[in-house]
């Protein structure tokens, strides 16, 4: 059932993959006047300088633990107090399974959302693939990903660009789908990986950025950090010049 107490507001806002450089001005605005301000500890470290000791109650939260934090803080807020819970990148990429729990504990009304700079933004600019000629596919969900492993294979049989997320998955090897996974698979799919480019991206806007350039096949033997995004490359690019 969905609340619907009129004024207290929360704010799920994106506030980029890392660096504060891709914080927008509008989250960094909602973020200063925000009483309660709620967050996993890597994101809440994106906005660290933006804390005000004696104002803001800061909730770091686990996926463990996040559900029992969110009701405790809906109940503690006052009438016309806001909350704000930063998302790492956008809020609106692969984030719904806890926004869609937030707009059930806070009633849709009073939510709003602010998108954010995603980290496939920022790898779709690093590698030069447009997001429009793009399958942009998130692993990192605790639903099932058998439908989303077949449209990886139909998106690079159909010679579109990826860029996805991984699923990693602590203390459970059945359940990662991290890069040396996704290469197996797909070579056992009948895909060619000794033939298409891939990217990984680790750690992207932050100082500890790295870069893995090479042939899908390489990925089985490497591993990368959670922290990464992957592209497959199968642009063809093509100017407006040809259109005329
Ligand atoms: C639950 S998804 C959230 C994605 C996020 N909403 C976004 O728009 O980037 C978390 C995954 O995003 C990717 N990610 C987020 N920030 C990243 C960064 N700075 N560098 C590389 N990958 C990142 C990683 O694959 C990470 O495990």
């Amino acid at each position: 059932m969905e609340n619907s107490t009129i004024g207290k507001k929360l704010f799920l806002v994106g506030v980029g993959p890392g660096s504060s450089e891709y914080l927008t001005d509008i989250a960094k605005n909602v973020i200063r006047k925000s009483k309660y301000l709620i967050g996993y500890k890597y994101t809440l470290s994106i906005v660290r300088d933006l804390i005000i000791p004696n104002f803001h109650q800061v909730y770091e939260v686990t996926m463990r633990d996040q559900d029992q934090t969110y009701n405790e803080v809906y109940k503690k807020m006052g009438k016309d107090e806001t909350c704000t819970i930063p998302f790492t990148g956008d809020v609106n990429f692969s984030e719904s399974e806890v926004v869609d729990r937030l707009l059930e504990i806070f009633g849709k009304d009073n939510v709003e959302l602010m998108p954010g700079i995603s980290s496939i933004q920022v790898a779709a600019s690093k590698a030069k693939i447009p997001l429009d000629k793009t399958r942009v596919i998130s692993f990192h969900v605790t639903e099932d990903i058998g439908d989303k492993k077949k449209e990886l294979v139909e998106a690079i049989q159909d010679k579109k660009s990826v860029i996805l997320v991984p699923r990693p998955w602590n203390n459970n090897a059945e359940k990662n789908f991290m890069q040396s996974e996704i290469a197996s698979y797909l070579k056992n799919e009948g895909i060619d990986t000794s033939t298409l480019k891939v990217w990984v991206f680790e750690f992207l806007t932050t100082e500890e950025e790295r870069v893995f350039r090479g042939r899908l096949n390489e990925l089985e033997k490497m591993n990368f950090s959670p922290l990464s995004v992957m592209v497959i490359d199968q642009v063809s690019r093509k100017t407006y010049l040809q259109f005329e």
